[in-house]
């Protein structure tokens, strides 16, 4: 059994938004295919950047091989370090760090990267694929692991499909129903106000 925990909403939502959540309960076994993995590569190239910059990039790392591998011993802190490796694949977001040769604005590049990442995750779940954003990482040893020191390293992205529920001890599955949350929509949004 997977879990669903749509988001309640007033209006009617496109279903990936709805429907996506982020569980850190993963299939094991599960492997995405090359082609999966560029269909997110794909969401994630065409998302919109101020003036086109495209300050970003994406590295996939499939759960086994040898980066993937040092980035679960290495690369996580705290919690994550005990879910995420039974992930399908990371998606290591890397922000640019210079454009022409001149050192970048760092909050703006991120937030670029943050509308190409959030493109990654909407296509991912349109594809019947579940995805966990992690910012407890540690950048420095994910860029000597990836071998890129010309970019920030953002954030890490597990995606897989949700493991077994039944097959989980219970403090588990308790935590993968528990409710998710939001503000209110008055504290988020006023329109015409
Ligand atoms: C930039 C970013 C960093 C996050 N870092 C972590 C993390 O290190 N570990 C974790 O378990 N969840 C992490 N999350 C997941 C959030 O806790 C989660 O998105 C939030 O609680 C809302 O839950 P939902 O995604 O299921 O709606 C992160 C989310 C974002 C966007």
């Amino acid at each position: 059994m997977t879990i669903e925990k749509p988001a309640i909403t007033d209006s009617p939502l496109h279903p990936p938004i709805a429907q996506r959540w982020s569980p850190r309960l993963y299939d094991s076994d599960h492997e995405l295919s090359e082609a999966e993995l560029a269909a997110l590569g794909e969401a994630f190239r065409w998302a919109p950047s101020s003036n086109n910059q495209q300050p970003w990039q994406v590295v996939f790392l499939s759960r086994g091989s040898e980066k993937f591998n040092a980035i679960a011993e290495r690369g996580l802190t705290g919690f994550n370090q005990t879910w995420a490796p039974s992930a399908s694949a990371f998606a290591v977001v890397l922000a640019a760090k210079t454009h022409e040769g001149k050192d970048r604005e760092q909050a703006g590049t991120y937030f670029d990267v943050g509308l190409a990442s959030s493109q990654l995750v909407m296509q991912a779940q349109s594809m019947g694929l579940y995805s966990h954003f992690m910012g407890g990482i540690i950048p420095d040893e994910i860029s000597r692991i990836i071998g890129d020191e010309s970019h920030w390293v953002v954030c890490v992205i597990t995606v897989g499909v949700q493991g077994e529920l039944e097959s989980a001890e219970s403090a588990i599955q308790d935590r993968e129903r528990t409710p998710r949350a939001r503000k209110s929509s008055g504290e988020v949004y006023k329109i015409n106000p």
